[in-house]
C-alpha cells in the first residue's frame, strides 16, 4: 500500500555493515528517508526496544508466585523508549497533521474558517469549562444565561421561533428538524398519508440519509441545467403524500437557490413543511433571514458559520431553529424563565408538543461559548461582512481560474464556494485526483473533489473568509502553475503524485477496503 520503505532504526543503529541494504531506491534522495525537516516516522512499536524505559524504578522485591499457570510466558511486548524519544515521536506526529492553523485548508462543503484564540480562551474559563450538567441549575446560571444569548442571536439572524441548542452535529439537527416535522405531522393526524420528503438533486447527501432515517420515503427533483432547483419539478412532485422537502440553501455547487420564496410557497399551499439545510448559512448570514423565506427549519452548523472547531475529539454543535408552525414540537430541554431565574425543563409534562429529548443533557457547552464569542466579537455589522467576505474570496478564486478550469454552470458569481468541474482536463491524461495530488507537492490541502455528485469530476473550493489577499494570490498563482502543466501534457508533476510528502499516493480502495488497524509484530530475521 506504501511505496515507501520504513526506516528501521535498529537496523541502521546495529548493522552499520549493511548501509548498502538500507539506503532507500533511486526515487528516494535521503538515506533516511526523511526529506529535509518532513521526518520519516515509524510507529511506536517499531521505535521501540524492549530493553529500554522511559522511568527508572527499584527491582521489585521477589514474590511467591501465586498465579500458577496463568503466569505470563513472555514479555507482554510494550515499546520501549525513553521520555524525549516518546516525546518527539508524538511531537513529530502530531506535526504531520497539515491543519487551519498551518494554510488554507480549501475543502468546499467544509467552510475551514480560522478558529479564533479567543473562543478558545472564553471556552476555558472555569464558570464554563469545569461545570457539570447534573450540577444543581441555580449554581449554573450564568451558563444557562449564555445559551439564552445564544439563542438570542441565532433567532435575531434567522428571524424564526424558536431554537433547539442541543443537536451535535449538523446531520444531528437535521434529524431534529425532521423529527420536529414528525410529530407535527403525527399531531394532525397525517403520518400515515404524507410519508415522501422531496429532495433535490443539489441538496447535500445527508439530507436524503435523514430523511429515510426518520422514517420517510425519498422522491428526488432534478436541478435545472443552471444547476438551481427546478420549482416546476418541485410543483410536480408534490402531492397529499408530500410531508417536506429537504433543501440546502446555498445549495452544494455553491449557487443560491433563488427560486426559494416559491419552494416555500408551493409546499405550505400543498400542507406540507420547508426544511432548510443550513449548514452553509455562512454564505448569507447577516444578510438573509431564512424566516422571512418561509423555511420551517434549519440546522446551522456552529463549526462552519461560527467558527468552532471542527471535530478535535468531542461533539459539536448544529442548533435547529424552528418558524412558530413547528416550535410547539421543539425537542426537550427547553429554556424558560420563572420567578427563580432560568431553567431548563426536562420533564414532557411541562411541554405537550415535544417529540422527546435527542440525547442526553443540553447540548454542547463548550462549542456555544465558542460561538458565542465569535458573534459577540463580530458584532452584528462584522457577520454581515465576514459573509461579504467569503463570497468575495470564493468570487475572487473563480474569477483567477476561469480561463484555465471549466464552470459547469458558466462563468457566473457564487456564493461562498467555488465549483470547477474536469471538462478542461479532458485529453490530458490528468484526473481530477491526479491535480487534488499534486496540490499536496504544492504544500497544500487539496480541494474537496469529486462533490458535489450532479457535477462530473468536481473541484470544490471555499476559501473562507479568513483568508487575505496575499494567500488567495498565492493560492490561485500555485493552482494557475498546476493547471498550465496539465493542460501542456507535463503528466510527470501529477501522475504518482504526490512525489515529495513522506507518504505517496494510496491504493484508496484497498485502504478503505482492506485497512490495517493493527500493527503485528514482524516475524524474528532467520540467522
Ligand atoms: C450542506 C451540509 N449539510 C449537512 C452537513 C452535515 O453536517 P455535520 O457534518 O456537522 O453533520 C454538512 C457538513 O458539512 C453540509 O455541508
Amino acid at each position: 500500500m506504501l511505496d515507501q520503505p520504513k526506516l528501521d532504526q535498529t537496523k541502521i543503529e546495529i548493522d552499520t555493515s549493511n548501509i548498502e541494504g538500507t539506503i532507500a531506491p533511486a526515487d528516494h534522495t535521503t538515506f533516511t528517508g526523511n526529506r529535509a525537516l518532513a521526518i520519516e516516522e515509524g510507529l511506536i512499536f517499531e521505535l521501540g526496544r524492549p530493553e529500554v524505559s522511559g522511568v527508572d524504578l527499584p527491582d521489585p522485591k521477589p514474590v511467591a508466585n501465586r498465579l500458577g499457570t496463568l503466569e505470563r510466558k513472555a514479555p507482554i511486548g510494550l515499546p520501549g523508549l525513553s521520555e524525549p524519544e516518546v516525546l518527539r515521536h508524538y511531537v513529530r506526529l502530531s506535526q504531520k497533521n497539515y491543519a487551519i492553523d498551518t494554510g488554507i485548508f480549501p475543502l468546499g462543503s467544509c467552510t475551514m474558517k480560522h478558529n479564533p484564540r479567543l473562543n478558545e480562551r472564553m471556552a476555558r474559563l472555569p464558570g464554563f469549562g469545569d461545570i457539570h450538567p447534573l450540577q444543581p441549575q441555580s449554581t449554573v446560571q450564568g451558563a444557562l444565561e449564555l445559551m439564552r444569548e445564544i439563542s438570542h442571536w441565532l433567532l435575531t439572524l434567522t428571524g424564526m421561533q424558536a431554537v433547539a441548542l442541543s443537536p451535535r452535529a449538523g446531520a444531528h439537527g437535521e434529524a431534529c428538524g425532521m423529527m420536529a416535522i414528525k410529530q407535527a405531522l403525527i399531531a394532525r393526524g397525517e403520518t400515515e398519508q404524507r410519508t415522501v420528503v422531496l429532495v433535490p438533486d443539489s441538496a447535500h447527501g445527508t439530507n436524503p440519509a435523514t430523511a429515510t432515517l426518520v422514517g420517510f420515503t425519498v422522491r428526488s427533483v432534478p436541478a435545472r441545467a443552471d444547476g438551481i432547483v427546478d420549482v416546476d419539478a418541485v410543483r410536480q412532485a408534490l402531492g397529499p403524500d408530500v410531508a417536506a422537502i429537504m433543501l440546502t440553501n446555498p445549495n452544494t455547487c455553491g449557487l443560491f437557490e433563488k427560486n426559494i420564496v416559491e419552494v416555500a410557497e408551493a409546499m405550505h399551499e400543498a400542507g406540507a413543511y420547508f426544511y432548510c439545510d443550513g449548514a452553509n448559512f455562512n454564505a448569507i448570514v447577516g444578510r438573509a433571514r431564512p424566516g422571512d423565506l418561509g423555511v420551517d427549519a434549519m440546522h446551522i452548523n456552529l463549526h462552519k458559520t461560527f467558527s468552532t472547531p471542527h471535530g478535535g475529539g468531542g461533539p459539536g454543535a448544529g442548533p435547529v431553529v424552528l418558524s412558530s408552525r413547528l416550535a410547539p414540537y421543539a425537542p426537550l430541554p427547553l429554556l424558560v424563565e420563572d420567578g427563580s431565574g432560568l431553567k431548563l425543563v426536562e420533564d414532557p409534562a411541562e411541554a405537550p408538543g415535544t417529540f422527546g429529548r435527542l440525547g442526553a443533557f443540553h447540548g454542547q457547552m463548550g462549542m456555544f461559548v465558542r460561538a458565542l464569542t465569535y458573534m459577540l466579537s463580530h458584532g452584528a455589522d462584522g457577520l454581515h461582512q465576514a459573509s461579504e467576505d467569503a463570497v468575495l474570496n470564493a468570487n475572487y478564486i473563480r474569477v483567477g481560474l476561469a480561463d484555465l478550469m471549466s464552470l459547469p454552470f458558466g462563468n457566473r458569481p457564487c456564493m461562498h464556494e467555488a465549483l470547477f468541474d474536469d471538462g478542461w482536463l479532458k485529453n490530458t491524461g490528468v484526473t481530477v485526483l491526479d491535480f487534488a495530488k499534486a496540490m499536496i507537492d504544492e504544500g497544500y490541502h487539496p480541494m474537496t473533489v469529486y462533490f458535489p455528485l450532479v457535477v462530473h469530476g468536481a473541484m470544490l473550493i471555499e476559501p473562507t473568509e479568513s483568508e487575505s489577499k496575499a494567500t488567495l494570490d498565492l493560492f490561485i498563482a500555485a493552482l494557475r502553475d498546476l493547471a498550465m502543466a496539465a493542460r501542456r501534457g507535463d503528466k510527470e508533476r501529477f501522475l504518482g503524485a504526490p512525489h515529495f510528502a513522506p507518504r505517496r499516493r494510496l491504493d484508496e480502495t484497498r485502504a478503505a477496503r482492506s485497512p490495517v488497524l493493527k500493527w503485528t509484530k514482524p516475524a524474528p530475521v532467520e540467522g
